[in-house]
């Protein structure tokens, strides 16, 4: 029997495809989630909590590959450090990590930078623990998913009045599309740190504002925000872009339409 495959962040947006996909291909799933679900076929679920350390050593055991979708804000190098402890205890099981671009190249030297982009900090200091971790290795890095522009589209819709910050600009990518590639690579031989992922256009955010508030037939002001500080600076500049790696497929607007309609 084929060992099984452990995702981590099964249960959430990008995690859940991985898992599916992972399936259909054939493969034994493991999943590791804080809450507890029903068992499907070929997808056994554990109970764990990387940031408590609590459930990693039990949910690593036999595990031949490890697609580490787990993720929040904050903490990703602690729960990082947790899974790669356990895992190593328990063997050489590949582990492929999920970062994002930019990870690499946004100065966190302030508090108002660490505050508004210490994420971009963490899962540096995550892809770093993976790198160190003397296990086999894959890292893929992605731009932001439709269905995070898509959240904070409809979170920033609820103000009256929208601030915008200025300058800043984003490369949605299809988070179906990245479930793919990290299927891909899990199923491979490790790879170290490959290729970005990330959509194929970019955009401002007044513009994926704007495009959101036109399909749900809602009209809000907008004003415009310079945000302080060096990171800041550094994505608008682009850091969190990868135009030269716009091999996503699937457009905002094409995820847009199929999932918010304007209604009656
Ligand atoms: N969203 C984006 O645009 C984007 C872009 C680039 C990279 N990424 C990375 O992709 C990964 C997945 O993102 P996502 O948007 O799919 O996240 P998500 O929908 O918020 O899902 C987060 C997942 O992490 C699990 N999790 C969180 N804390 C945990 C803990 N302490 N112990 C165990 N499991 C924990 C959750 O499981 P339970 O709640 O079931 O415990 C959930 O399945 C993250 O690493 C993120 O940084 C995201």
């Amino acid at each position: 029997m084929e060992s099984p495959i452990l995702v981590t962040g099964g249960t959430g947006t990008l995690g859940r495809r991985v898992v599916t996909r992972l399936r259909d291909a054939g493969c034994d799933v493991r999943v590791l989630s804080r809450r507890s679900h029903q068992d499907a076929e070929h997808v056994e679920y554990m109970s764990g909590d990387l940031l408590a350390d609590d459930g990693i050593d039990a949910a690593v055991e036999g595990a031949g590959v490890i697609v580490h979708c787990a993720g929040s804000n904050k903490g990703d190098d602690e729960a990082t450090r947790n899974l790669v402890r356990a895992a190593s205890r328990a063997g050489s099981p590949h582990l492929v990590y999920i970062s994002v671009v930019g990870a690499d190249r946004i100065p966190l030297v302030s508090g108002i930078d660490r505050a508004m982009f210490g994420y971009f900090g963490f899962k540096l200091a995550a892809e770093r623990i993976v790198q160190g971790s003397g296990l086999p290795w894959t890292t893929l890095r992605a731009t932001q998913f439709h269905d995070l522009v898509l959240l904070v589209a409809k979170q920033m819709a609820k103000l009256p009045v929208i601030p915008v910050p200025s300058g800043i600009r984003f490369q949605p990518v299809e988070t179906d599309e990245v479930a793919a590639r990290l299927v891909e690579l899990a199923l491979a031989t490790p790879a170290g740190l490959v290729p970005d992922i990330a959509g194929p256009r970019i955009y401002s955010t007044s513009e994926l504002l704007r495009s959101y508030l036109r399909a749900v037939g809602r009209h809000r002001p907008m004003v415009p925000m310079r945000l302080p500080g060096r990171a800041a600076r550094a994505v608008r500049d682009g850091a969190n872009l990868a135009p030269d790696r716009a091999v996503g497929k699937r457009t905002w607007e094409d995820f847009l339409s199929e999932r918010v309609s304007a209604g009656p």
